[in-house]
């Protein structure tokens, strides 16, 4: 059987229109799925959108229609996005499908089966915003601890035994280091669990809009039980129901990588292990809480009116070249910060000057030079050309490291430093000199450059699908041979193939006609 990888981003709540935070979070796992499906792995890439709630009940009455009508309109701006953003998603679930509500009600069975809910009364704070509760301790100012304005709830509610799996998860934990990462996100993790669970309130009684509760059409499901569970839902669970699969859910579950922001690691990385435990289904493999975004260094709201549209700035300043930015720009799993200034700084550099002018200065010299045929390698290479042909074969080894890790930003380093050792090497060979003085070391020089720029497009197509396939279909790498198995001196570029007219792929950019 071939290697599978499952990976998921949230689902994304339909009160608001996708944004550089949405954006984010797909893009690191649209990077993720292309990488490993060139690396030879089945993938399934699931996105989506979290429906249901007092939050889209509330703002579907703001807008003076019903929540099923709002949903359908909001949800598919973040299908749209997936498009506009080129995301490789394999799947995208919304809430409100029938699957989802089986396999909600279906988990929701087993835990009470198994005794884990019981029906009490809920008295407390909760933040509609983040459809969560709080307990006095956690209410500063009046607020939750996200700054989200709370009341006080007082209904009946079915409670989930969260309090009999404290020391479970830290059992857990400590048997699967790589959980959650950071590192100091999950000793984040591990303190809040070992400061003592409560059990949790898993149905609201006071609205309508959500999965209603087995058997008890007062209560509808909490939000969150029903959203995490849109995970195993995709994977074709409960197999025996009206969609299930036993095939898929074998194959795909349990998920290799749930990627989450920081703001809801807990939600993944505490009560979701903690509801499989009670239903006996196995746990995913990992969950990275990746940073927040700000902009110009002020934190991103709609009330400050600085909510950065990913679609806009990939308008601006293209899609690859965003997709780059945000992947390169900031250490994944770190807070980091927008600025125009840095972005232009980046795709200068980054990519008009050191991936662009290398890849159109050779390609453009073999056009002129060489009658556009992609010359023969060396026969016998001197050091030079074997050191940095060694570097490039190496790279896949190290860039694979650093992608199962969720390094993104150290990934691209790693090619970018051999794409600074290439331009090295052209600097050193100067083929434009060897053109009157030794036109055959030329094309050698030539042909290693060729090689090269193939592998450095072909590692960094994850992270910018088109702009990469240009450069390949420049050098005229046949569509079916882009995969990683022709990396690491697995293959070369084949000699004797004419290439086209060169066309510069990353412009540069002037800040002053940006912001103009
Ligand atoms: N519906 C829940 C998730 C349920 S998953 C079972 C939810 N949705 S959300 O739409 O509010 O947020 C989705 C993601 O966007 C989160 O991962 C969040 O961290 C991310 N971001 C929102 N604003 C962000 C920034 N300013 N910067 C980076 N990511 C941010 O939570």
């Amino acid at each position: 059987m071939s290697k599978k990888f499952y990976i998921t981003t949230p689902i994304y709540y339909v009160n608001d229109k996708p944004h550089i935070g949405h954006a984010y979070t797909t893009l690191a796992c649209d990077v993720m799925a292309r990488f490993k499906r060139l690396d030879g792995f089945e993938v399934k890439f699931l996105t989506g959108t979290d429906e249901h709630g007092q939050k889209v009940e509330k703002a579907a009455q703001v807008a003076g229609i019903s929540p099923q009508e709002f949903t359908n309109a909001v949800s598919q701006n973040f299908r749209d996005l997936t498009t506009q953003l080129n995301f490789s998603n394999d799947d995208f679930i919304r809430t409100t499908e029938e699957r989802h509500k089986l396999a909600c009600q279906q988990i929701w069975r087993i835990l009470l089966d198994k005794g884990y809910i019981r029906l009490d009364t809920y008295a407390g704070w909760y933040a509609v915003r983040d459809e969560a509760f709080y307990t006095k301790d956690e209410i500063v100012d009046g607020k939750a601890p996200s700054g989200a304005p709370v009341e006080w709830v007082e209904e009946p509610s079915y409670f989930f035994a969260l309090s009999k799996f404290q020391d479970k998860l830290l059992a857990f934990y400590e048997a699967n280091p790589d959980f959650v990462a950071p590192a100091s996100r999950f000793n984040e993790v591990k303190s809040f669990v070992k400061g003592g669970l409560r059990d949790l309130s898993v149905s609201r009684a006071s609205f309508k809009w959500g999965v209603p509760v087995p058997d008890d059409d007062a209560h509808v499901m909490y939000v969150w039980l029903d959203a995490l569970t849109n995970y195993i839902t995709a994977t074709g669970w409960p197999v025996d129901g009206a969609f299930g699969n036993a095939e898929t859910y074998e194959t795909l579950w349990p998920a290799d990588l749930h990627m989450v922001g920081k703001d809801i690691l807990r939600f993944h990385a505490v009560y979701w292990p903690a509801f499989l435990m009670a239903a006996d289904l196995p746990l995913p493999k990992r969950v990275f809480a990746h940073g927040w975004w700000t902009n110009e260094g002020q934190k991103i709201s709609k009330s400050l009116g600085n909510v950065i549209d990913p679609v806009a700035l990939s308008e601006t300043y293209g899609l690859d070249q965003t997709r780059y930015f945000l992947m390169r720009e900031v250490p994944f799993g770190k807070d980091g910060d927008f600025s125009v200034q840095a972005m232009i700084q980046r795709m200068n550099s980054d990519l008009a000057n050191d991936l662009g002018n290398l890849s159109q200065r050779v390609i453009s010299m073999i056009f002129k030079n060489c009658e556009g045929v992609i010359p023969a390698l060396p026969v016998s290479p001197s050091s030079e050309d074997s050191a940095i042909l060694t570097a490039c074969d190496a790279l896949l080894d190290q860039v694979r490291i650093h992608i199962d890790q969720q390094g993104f930003h150290e990934a691209l380093k790693s090619i970018w430093d051999v794409i600074a050792a290439a331009n090295r090497y052209v600097d050193s060979q100067a083929p434009w000199g060897l053109k009157k003085t030794d036109p055959a070391r030329m094309q050698e020089v030539l042909a290693v450059l060729a090689e090269i720029i193939r592998q450095f497009a072909i590692l960094a197509q994850p992270f910018m699908p088109q702009s990469t396939a240009k450069i390949l279909d420049q050098l005229g790498v046949d569509a079916t041979a882009r995969g990683f198995d022709t990396l690491a001196g697995q293959a070369r570029l084949a000699t004797g193939h004419v290439i086209g007219k060169p066309e510069p792929v990353f412009p540069r950019f002037v800040e002053d006609e940006i912001s103009s």
